[in-house]
Formats: structure tokens, sequence, C-alpha cells
């Protein structure tokens, strides 16, 4: 399953050398091979994020670096979407002093294979944005999540769905049946909030009284280009049939707007409704251009900020909430709360992606 294709590999390696030159990207931020950089002196923290190349975790990494300046030695790694690597990076991070480890799952299964590398040297590890089994954090004593209740991320955008779809039902209703005809573009299969957000979703909007009828339902990896690349396909298929896009993250609701565009939508008065979740700024503009109904905050600054927060005072050997407002749930989870985000509050979203 991790095993990826010589292509992938060079096109991932090439994105992140321009990545570089454009001063975006690097792969540790503040460490050299002996662990002494400008931060040197600090404890360090070893730290994986999944791939930099996914736009919700662009905006994680920022926060992070930011919270770490001159507080802790931040080792941040990019994990290319690769657990085998991942585990490799861990295994570095723990050989180059890191006190703590934040870990940004590839596989949100492979938790355990890190807590084991962790555990025999008493590190503690806080898991941060792909949630692992309650299970598997209970089994060790200094394994925290940082992250989000999923389900809600689900339910907040049915609640949108509903009200929106109530508001404008006489022209969004192109059949006049009633029902919803929606195509939905799902996360990657098997992470949490994939899951959780495609199926409460549209629980949400049935329980709001909504009939719905699903066209359908593919995963496009939380990438915009794959996005694109299915709703080019559904426009084909579906075209006039489609009422409705419901995305699980904004990078792909980009992509299906890119999609609609190159049919004709969004310009005279043909229209489509799009949501998504994230509120990453180019979502934010999308909706104060009237192509996205409204997306959910996902907050990437709170969610960084406090994963560091936390790994910094496990660095440091004190409780991990000392000094912080979090708190922990009886899942050993610090949960971010999601936000509705629509025209009319579009300002809240932009405050939390400064
Ligand atoms: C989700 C986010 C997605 C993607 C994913 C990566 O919380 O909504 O856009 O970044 O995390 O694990
Ligand atoms: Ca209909």
């Amino acid at each position: 399953m991790f095993k990826k294709k010589k292509g992938l590999i060079l096109s991932l390696t090439v994105a992140s050398s321009i990545l570089l030159a454009t001063g975006c990207g690097g792969t540790e931020k503040s460490s050299t091979d002996s662990g002494k950089g400008k931060d040197g002196d600090l404890p360090a923290v070893g730290a994986t994020i999944y791939k930099f190349d996914d736009n919700f975790m662009s905006y994680v990494r920022r926060a992070m670096e930011t919270a770490a300046d001159g507080k802790v030695n931040l080792m941040l790694n990019d994990s290319q979407n690769d657990q085998a690597k991942q585990v490799e990076q861990v295994d570095t991070l723990i050989a180059k002093g890191a006190k703590s480890l934040a870990i940004n799952l590839v596989d949100p299964k492979a938790a355990q294979t890190i807590i084991d590398k962790a555990k025999v040297k008493d590190i503690p590890v806080i898991f941060f944005n792909k949630e692992p089994d309650a299970s598997v954090l209970a089994g060790y004593e200094k394994a925290y999540y940082v992250g989000t209740t999923s389900s809600e991320s689900g339910v907040i955008q049915g609640e949108l769905i509903a009200k929106a779809w109530e508001a404008n039902k006489a022209k969004w209703d192109k059949n006049g049946d009633g029902k919803i005809q929606y195509v939905l573009l799902k996360g990657e299969p098997g992470h949490p909030d994939a899951e959780a957000r495609t199926k409460f979703v549209i629980d949400t909007v049935k329980e709001k009284g909504i009939e719905v009828d699903e066209l359908a339902l593919d995963t496009g990896m939380w990438d915009a280009m794959k996005a694109t690349e299915k709703m080019d396909a559904w426009i084909a298929k579906y075209n006039e049939d489609i009422e409705f896009v419901i995305a699980n993250n904004d990078g792909m609701a980009l992509g299906a707007i890119a999609s609609l565009e190159k049919a004709g939508y969004f310009s005279g008065d043909k229209f489509m409704p799009v949501v998504g979740v994230d509120a990453i700024p180019e979502a934010l503009e999308m909706i104060e251009k009237g192509k996205m109904v409204g997306t959910v905050l996902n907050d990437a600054k709170n969610q960084g900020a406090a994963t560091v927060q936390l790994a910094a005072n496990a660095a440091n050997g004190k409780d991990v909430l000392e000094g912080t407002e979090w708190k922990l749930d009886d899942k050993k989870a610090v949960r971010v709360p999601y936000v509705e985000i629509t025209k009319d509050n579009i300002q809240v979203g932009k405050d939390a992606y400064k």
C-alpha cells in the first residue's frame, strides 16, 4: 500500500525542490545533522508531517513552526506519504536526541509501530491530525492526540447544506423532485476524518428532513487535481442531474470548482452549490466570489500550536497541559472545535488563517 511508483516519487521530489527554491518548503526547519542548529540548545522535538504537499497540513506546519520558535528545537520531517519512510525518520529523530515526538501519521493504523519505538526510550508521543485507535493510545501512558472530533465537521457541513438548500431549493432543485442529487468527493479512505465526514454529512441532511440521491461517491485523496479529474468524469456522465457537490475538504472542493468552471458553471445563471471543510484562504476567496456556498473551519493554527505546546511540555518533562488552556478528554485527546463558515462570518475563517 505504501509502495510508491517511481514517477510519483520523482514528481514529489521535484515539487519539494521547487518549494525549497521558492522558500516555502524544506525538510527540516532548524536542526542540522548533529541536532544543533539555531535552536540547537533548546530541547529537541522530533516531528513528522504525513506529506508537505497537502494544502491544509502546510498551514498546520506553519503554526507549529511559529509555536516552536525560541521554545524548542523542532526537527520537522516530510514523510512524503510513505509510512515506511516515516518509521525511518522516527528512528533518526530518536537517535538525534528528540525528547518528545509530534507525529502526523501517514497511515492511522501505524501508531503502535511508532509507540513501540518511543516506549523503549521512554519518549512521549503527541499524535496529531490523523487520530490513532483509542485502544492504541490507551496502551502507552505517554501518548496523546491533538486534533478534532471528526464527526463534528460532517454534522456542521450537513447543517450548512440543509440551510442553504431550504433557502434556495426553488432554483437548486433542478429536476423539481424535492431531493438533492449529490456527488461526494471523499478524502483518503480509512482516514477517520474522511470516514466520519462522509457518514455524518449525509446523516445530518437526512435528519433535517431532506431526501437525497447519491449520484456518485469516490475518493479524491484530499487532492485538488484528483478531484478535478473525478468531477470532469461526473459532469460528462451526469451533467445537469448533479445538484450539489459535497467535498470532504476544501482542496477537493477547489478542484471540483475548476472542473465546473471548464463546463461553464459560475457564469451567467449556470450555478452549482459546492461545500468543503478546512476554510483554507483559497476557499474563503471562493466563498466571497460566490463560487462556494460555505465550508467548515478546521483550525490549523490552534491544532499546530497545541501540538507543539504539548510536545514542548513533554520534552521538558512537564505535564503536557502545563501553562496551556487545553483540556484532555477521556481518550487523552485535545479536540479543537470546528466552526461553520459562510459569507456571513467569513472573517472568522480569515482570522484563523492569518
Ligand atoms: C484533514 C483535512 C484535510 C487533510 C487531512 C490530512 O483534517 O481536512 O484537508 O489535510 O486532514 O490528514
Ligand atoms: Ca432534485
